[in-house]
């Protein structure tokens, strides 16, 4: 070991703390790459089924990333909204691509912004501070994502009915509560949906969807919009 060495590893004894390399960082990549392997490994053996191919016909079809990416989302939704209230809205590569960059610089940054040697994270209120806001943002972010879709996914099946249904079948107090002339000039009365749950299996809502029998017309529903009022009819109890 050289002068300059030992003088180093006498230092950071004194002052309790590891050097950053190799001791730390070469820990780090270790686990890194372990964790990487291990997805690598996970993947190849449990492969992820590919949902269906992309339907551009399918109108009720609501676009959402998998739930640990709504932050992003709900970012850019919330985000984008405030951004054209500010009248930004031409510049908003400021913030879907400046501002995203800079701050997965600084992210990347700490250890080199952050030298400060204290180990304990109470003694740390600035690095503290940053991840308090950091995980706040996620939080916050995911949360708002969850809600928008969950209000989406509830809208969604009402607007349906109201559109496709509602001028046949009654439901609760909604839609149709009198009948309809069918086509050949006779007058039905579409049995209401609203205890529809009760008397027909998700199955049999299903068929009857598809493959209409009695005075319904087959309305082409795309199949995003059969999966919803399947899934909205058969609790209706
Ligand atoms: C043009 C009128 C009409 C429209 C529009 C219509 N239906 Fe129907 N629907 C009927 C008739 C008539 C029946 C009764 C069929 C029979 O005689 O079994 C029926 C039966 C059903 C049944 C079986 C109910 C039961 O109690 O037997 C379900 C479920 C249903 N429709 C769902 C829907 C949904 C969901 C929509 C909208 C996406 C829709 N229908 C649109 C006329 C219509």
């Amino acid at each position: 070991m050289d002068e300059h060495n030992e003088h180093r590893a006498r230092e950071y004894q004194s002052r309790g703390v590891v050097p950053f390399w190799p001791e730390h960082l070469l820990k780090e990549l270790v686990v890194g790459l372990v964790a990487v392997a291990a997805l690598v490994a996970f993947a190849h053996f449990t492969p992820a089924p590919l949902g269906p191919p992309a339907d551009p016909g399918d109108w009720a079809f609501q676009p959402a990333p998998d739930w640990y990416f709504y932050w992003v989302q709900s970012f850019f939704d919330v985000g984008g909204y405030y951004w054209s209230v500010l009248g930004l809205a031409n510049l908003d590569w400021i913030l879907m691509f400046a501002i995203p960059t800079v701050g997965v610089l600084v992210f990347m940054g700490v250890p080199f912004i952050d030298r400060y040697p204290e180990r304990r994270l109470l003694k740390r209120p600035l690095m503290l501070g940053i991840l308090l806001v950091g995980l706040s943002f996620f939080g916050y972010f995911t949360a708002n994502g969850v809600y928008t879709h969950a209000q989406l996914t509830k809208a969604e099946p009402l607007a349906i009915y109201n559109a496709s249904c509602a001028t046949c079948h009654a439901l609760g107090t909604l839609g149709n509560q009198k009948g309809v002339v069918d086509l050949n000039g006779k007058y039905i009365y579409p049995p209401p949906l609203t205890y529809v749950g009760d008397i027909m299996t998700p199955a049999q809502i299903k068929k009857q969807l598809l493959s209409p029998v009695g005075g319904m017309p087959n309305l082409h529903l795309p199949p995003a919009a059969v999966t919803f009022m399947v899934r909205f009819l058969s609790a209706q109890k």
